[in-house]
């Protein structure tokens, strides 16, 4: 979900994080969001309003007597209250119910709201238990908590309490806009490619980045799932995995296997978007083959080829496995790769793997790796819809809104 034409509310109160609000600000009106910003006097200390209006947005400042309904009109506003950075002081007036700022008035005029709290403080103060018992309060009264950051405070303590990624803030706010369509469900997703190792240094696997897998597990924590992904050879440091999801990372088809099956017992539905390799090598060197020790001369009619000769066996069929040991209600959804019969093939599939759903990817399309996809939704019902050329992560959220 983008933030195309929602209304989003910007509270920053006097934090030395003030200033990372900001890039906040920058990153919600490139999703589209619209955006006002009240800055507190704290933050006026720190930030100046100059710098929002120079972005062309009107600032407003903590001077709830200047306009005595401001808070009310941007009560009206806001889809969505963020108030970013939030001090240990706002915090604990949210939850005392004092009104006597701009910011504490518009909050106290948006019972029904959702409002979004991103403490940064000191450590000490994050720690506090009059803080930690305001934030339990305020859960129950529409406030949602950004976990901050562990590491170094700006006084040098160390400890949780730092502004979090600008990422993890867009995508709370993101989440308040979804359908919670897997409210309480536990879902397992694959994702990446499996390696298959020859010896130590060589191994056979293919081009998945595990992309539509990690776009996937984002979005159903969006959706209010308890989301657990097993990771297989992903680049990390290339993606944003938000922090609720659960990763397990592994290498091989053969532990692979064990930590699927193990989690498929405790999951209520899967998405196998995982490229598993149908094929590993029969026997695997714990030491590096060398050249001369494992080339074979083969007369290629005219021509003498230097080859390499190695033997393959067919790894089991997990989907097919898992299938069978399925519980009552148990979902899967299995993707494909193919580069034509695409609608044949996925019915084929779909009937040999016994699935509920299946994605099929269109690979002839240059999607392995891309940040789009293409392709066709199929259920169990003989129900197919297509999906045009699109970015993962909006894909990733129609797949889940159509699960039936
Ligand atoms: N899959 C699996 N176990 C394997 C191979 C694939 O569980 N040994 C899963 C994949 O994760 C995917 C689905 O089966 O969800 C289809 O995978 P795909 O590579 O498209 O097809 P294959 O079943 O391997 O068949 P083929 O290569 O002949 O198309």
């Amino acid at each position: 979900m983008d933030l195309k034409n929602k209304k989003v509310l910007l509270c920053v109160t006097g934090s030395i994080a003030c200033y990372k609000s900001v890039d906040l600000y920058r990153k919600l009106k490139k999703e589209g969001a619209d955006v006002k910003v009240i800055l507190s006097r704290a933050a006026g200390e720190f930030i100046s309003p100059y710098i929002f209006e120079s972005f062309g947005e009107e600032a407003f400042y903590d001077d709830a007597f200047k306009n005595p309904l401001s808070h009310i009109s941007l009560s009206k506003f806001a889809d969505v209250i963020l108030i970013a950075p939030a001090t240990y002081n706002t915090i604990n007036k949210f939850a005392a119910g004092i009104a006597d700022t701009l910011i504490t008035l518009v909050v106290a005029a948006s019972p029904e709201k959702p409002k979004i709290l991103v403490p940064a403080m000191n450590p000490n103060m994050f720690a506090n238990k009059i803080l930690k018992n305001n934030l339990n309060k305020l859960s129950e009264y529409n406030f949602y908590a950004v976990s901050p950051e562990t590491g170094n405070a700006a006084c040098g303590d160390f400890g949780e309490g730092r502004f979090p990624e600008i990422e993890d803030v867009i995508f709370e706010v993101e989440s308040v806009f979804s359908e919670k369509k897997l409210k309480g469900k536990k879902v397992l997703i694959t994702a990446g490619a499996t390696r298959e190792y020859m010896d130590p240094v060589r191994f056979i696997s293919n081009g998945s980045s595990g992309k539509m897998g990690i776009s996937l597990a984002n979005e159903a924590v969006k959706q209010g799932a308890d989301v657990v992904l097993i990771a297989l050879n992903i680049d990390r440091a290339s993606f944003y995995i938000n922090k609720k999801v659960k990763i397990i990372n592994r290498i091989s088809f053969m532990d692979f296997k064990e930590a699927l099956k193990d989690e498929f017992k405790k999951s209520d539905i899967l998405f196998m978007s995982a490229a598993v390799s149908d094929y590993g090598f029969k026997e695997k060197s714990s030491e590096k083959i060398k050249k001369s020790r494992t080339t074979v001369a083969a007369d290629a009619g005219d021509k003498k080829s230097t080859v390499f000769k190695a033997e393959l066996v067919q790894n089991e069929d997990l989907l097919k496995s898992l299938s069978t040991l399925r519980k009552k209600g148990q979902v899967i959804f299995g993707f494909a790769a193919e580069t034509n019969y695409l609608i044949e093939n996925g019915r084929k599939k779909i009937a040999e793997k016994s699935l509920d759903f299946i994605f099929v990817n269109d690979v002839s399309k240059d999607v392995i790796g891309s940040d789009e996809n293409e392709g066709f939704l199929m259920d169990n019902n003989g129900g197919i819809i297509k999906f045009e050329r699109q970015p993962k992560k909006k894909l990733a959220r129609l797949l889940i809104l159509n699960l039936h």
